[in-house]
């Protein structure tokens, strides 16, 4: 049995495929457990309690795409087909979200679940998934203000009625408007998104790299009101899901685009992540907090952007650099105390933040680590079977 003992560092030859192997068999095993113990398609694990049990919401939370979407890397990953139907079901029920205007969360619903189904399932109750995902993507695009030239955030702590707010999070979204247009959608949700991704660029992004939360805009003029964050730890830190959303948003604006531009701003926010990060190589939960902190989902995030964006860096140097540290992010996740090590639970990964200011899910597990640590999982695999990665 292989012993996982802490490496903080990259990994020399094939031990990372024998960690990432043991993480997956055992992934897997949890991910079967975890149908059994949510039961009923309609309900969503969200985040764990501190004994690592799921709590679960309906489809209404911005979460629910991520336990179908993990479902759905299962079955990528297994092969075993009972994860394809189990995806399948819980998929079903986040149909009722595509009219739901008052979130900017649809991507993150939509594309983790019908998104990855439409990539993977191949059959006649499958049909319907690229219409239902082309609906959603125009309800998203109602939020859109060409003044300001973003979509808005759905939520704020600042009640001002001027106010038009952007939370750096919306990035994960674009995929949706993206896809809808490239699938047969409306052509102009293709330009919303690249119109949010630039914005994104020129006023979030900090000279340094870093990142603000949220910008607020006057919703008439465009004009910036304020800089700051919500769920960091003040508005001149960077929250580091924050800046994961970022990276992962920049390139997937790249993947789409191919406009240079969105991939110089990947590989600024990279930057700025991996110089920011402890021996570990797990991210703090904000990279200026006294609190001390990880959050494992921001490092999830990160592994599985940079195994992406790897694909796209032609400069062989910089290129080897990011696989080094996504391996070694990825080394370090498959292993105690991030890979939760209690048998007797359903959750991968531990030691994720919710909202730390409010005291909401601080260092627990958290749905969407699981589902971008498979996802990094895939990368690093299709990246070795292509010869490293391009
Ligand atoms: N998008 C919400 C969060 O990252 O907590």
């Amino acid at each position: 049995m292989l012993v996982l003992a802490p490496a903080p560092c990259a990994v020399a030859g094939g031990s990372l495929d024998a960690l990432v192997d043991q993480a997956l068999r055992v992934s897997l095993q949890r991910l079967e457990q975890s149908v059994r113990e949510v039961g009923a398609p309609v309900l969503y694990p969200t985040y764990g309690t501190p004994q690592l049990k799921w709590q679960l919401k309906s489809s209404a939370d911005w979460t629910s795409g991520f336990y179908p979407g993990c479902l759905w890397y299962a079955g990528e990953l297994s092969g075993d087909r009972r994860f394809e139907a189990w995806a399948g079901q819980w998929t079903k029920a986040i149909e009722r979200e595509k009219f739901n205007a008052d979130t900017h969360d649809l991507g993150f619903r939509f594309m983790c679940s019908f998104g990855n189904g439409i990539r993977l399932a191949r059959g006649p109750e499958y049909d319907r998934y690229k219409e239902i995902i082309l609906t959603a993507a125009t309800t998203l695009a109602r939020r859109y203000n060409p003044r300001v030239g973003c979509l808005s955030s759905n939520w704020d702590l600042v009640k001002d009625q001027q106010a038009f707010p952007v939370v750096v999070d919306i990035m994960m979204n674009l995929d949706l408007l993206f896809w809808a247009a490239e699938n047969g959608g409306p052509l102009d949700l293709a330009a919303v998104a690249r119109t949010h991704a630039i914005t994104t660029g020129r006023d979030f992004v900090r000279p340094d790299g870093g990142t603000y939360h949220v910008v607020r805009y006057d919703k008439n003029t465009g004009r910036i009101i304020s800089k700051g964050t919500l769920q960091g730890a003040g508005p001149e830190t960077t929250w580091s899901r924050g800046q994961a959303w970022a990276l992962y948003g920049m390139v997937a604006a790249y993947r789409h685009t191919r406009e240079r531009p969105f991939l110089d701003l990947a590989m600024k926010l990279a930057d700025y992540f991996i110089r920011n990060l402890p021996a570990d190589r797990v991210a703090p939960w904000d990279f200026q907090s006294g609190i001390k902190y990880h959050d494992v989902s921001a490092s999830c995030i990160v592994t599985s952007a940079l195994f992406e964006m790897l694909r796209y860096v032609q400069d062989p140097s910089r290129r080897a650099h990011y696989r080094r540290e996504a391996e070694a992010m990825l080394a370090s996740l498959c292993q105690p105390p991030w890979f939760a090590t209690l048998t007797d639970t359903s959750c991968l990964l531990d030691h994720s933040v919710q909202f730390l200011p409010i005291n909401s899910n601080v260092d627990v597990p958290a749905i969407f680590a699981d589902y971008y640590f498979l996802e990094a999982i895939i990368r690093y695999r299709s990246g070795q079977a292509s010869g490293g990665g391009r």
